[in-house]
């Protein structure tokens, strides 16, 4: 089958329907049997090409269980009898309390680059505002421009090792191990309210660069939807703060020529050779001559990042590197398709096309396999896994 025909195949099958008409579509059914925030924007990115109305309905989905508050929950179980540790006596309607990272006004503008229907962009204008707002303005408690994150969840790559030191954990645990910490941060956090001025006090503070740089491509994104809309505060708030998170990302978590994910409320900083390194590239956060540099010192490197088989997670030289280890060290198709994008708009054509080629190669050979190990290219984790249609975004389709 051709690999066009096999993810539509693949998104309609992990499609599901709401008693009350909505639709989403899971990451994996057997693993992953619910909504998540960013899987459902890389969902509506790759739909919004191949079924441009399962794209706006995906996005249309997500929103329906946004908090008064702003914030949009990163998992939706939308069956009411479902109780996780996430969410049990503190989810919202069914959903859990923390938040993954804002992709979303991407994903809406591609739809609209498909569609030109600027009506759907005034249909989720609202709630993307206030969803950008509520991180901007309680997820930033020093005011200092960094957003913060809560639990390591929230980064979307749940055990990644640059979180094992404000974890507190040692670089050998366990992946239940790690699960179970990340639970009870969630019931830490409970017991604040998931008040962020208070809960940082005591529990996990990170401000990260992965999500830090999609926030900021996001809010100019979001900028270009609101001047399209005549909605000149919004574009004028969202280009001051983007320009703002980007200041302080720049002075604060930028060292040695590549940025690090900070902790606390000194932002003191995580050295962890993590593919966080090259996130910014998809921001343009780096100089020209900077990107030039994280390119030859850190993507070419085959000691490092660079595997036979794409860009490994977590640098091989960091004693938590482990092949299979979910965050740990394996290949991942959001961060390929992050990387490639930035590659590509920093004019790293070569590079770029290297991403698309070996995404393509994983998902060729093995199928959509949730991750994927850099020394023998093969596939582990959840099967049937989404992910692995943004390959056709990859390809200009
Ligand atoms: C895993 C991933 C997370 C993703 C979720 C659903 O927890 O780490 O990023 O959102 O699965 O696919």
């Amino acid at each position: 089958m051709e690999l066009r025909e096999a993810a539509l195949a693949l998104l309609r099958a992990n499609r599901r329907h709401t008693l009350d008409g909505h639709q989403y579509t899971v990451p994996s059914p057997r693993t992953y049997p619910y909504q998540w925030l960013w899987d459902s924007c890389f969902h509506a990115i790759v739909l919004a090409e191949l079924e441009p109305e399962a794209a706006k309905a995906e996005i249309r989905s997500l929103l329906m269980r946004q908090f008064d508050d702003g914030m949009i929950p990163h998992m939706v179980f939308w069956n009411p009898l479902i109780t996780r540790p996430y969410n049990i006596g503190w989810g919202k309607k069914g959903t859990s309390s923390i938040t993954q990272p804002p992709m979303i006004a991407y994903a809406a503008w591609e739809i609209y680059k498909k569609t030109g229907d600027e009506a759907f962009l005034r249909e989720i204008f609202e709630s993307l505002h206030a969803f950008h707002k509520h991180l901007i303005e309680h997820r930033d408690p020093r005011d200092n421009h960094l957003i913060s994150i809560i639990n390591p969840d929230e980064s979307g790559e749940d055990n990644s090792p640059r979180f094992d030191e404000p974890m507190k954990l040692k670089e050998n645990i366990s992946f239940f191990g790690h699960m179970y910490e990340r639970w009870k941060l969630v019931a830490a956090n409970r017991v604040c309210n998931f008040d962020v001025e208070i809960c940082t006090r005591n529990h996990f503070w990170v401000k990260d660069v992965p999500f830090n740089s999609i926030l900021i491509k996001n809010l100019e994104i979001f900028a270009h939807i609101a001047s399209l809309l005549g909605e000149k505060e919004a574009e004028t708030y969202s280009l001051l703060h983007a320009r703002l998170i980007k200041e302080a990302m720049r002075e604060h978590l930028l060292e040695d020529g590549v940025f690090w994910s900070g902790t606390g409320e000194d932002h003191e900083l995580l050295k962890v050779d993590t593919w966080a390194h090259f996130a910014p590239l998809f921001a343009g956060l780096y100089t020209p001559e900077e990107a030039k540099a994280v390119v030859e010192k850190h993507f070419h490197n085959p000691d490092t990042f660079h595997s036979p088989f794409g860009i490994r997670t977590v640098s091989k030289q960091e004693p938590s590197y482990r092949p299979k280890g979910f965050w740990r060290g394996p290949i991942w198709f959001a961060p390929q398709w992050f990387i490639y994008k930035g590659l590509k708009s920093y004019g790293f054509q070569e590079e770029a096309e290297w991403m698309r080629d070996t995404t393509l190669a994983l998902v060729t050979r093995n199928g959509f396999r949730e991750y994927f190990n850099p020394e023998t290219g093969r596939g582990y984790g959840a099967k049937k896994f989404t992910w692995g249609t943004l390959v056709l975004d990859m390809m200009d389709i």
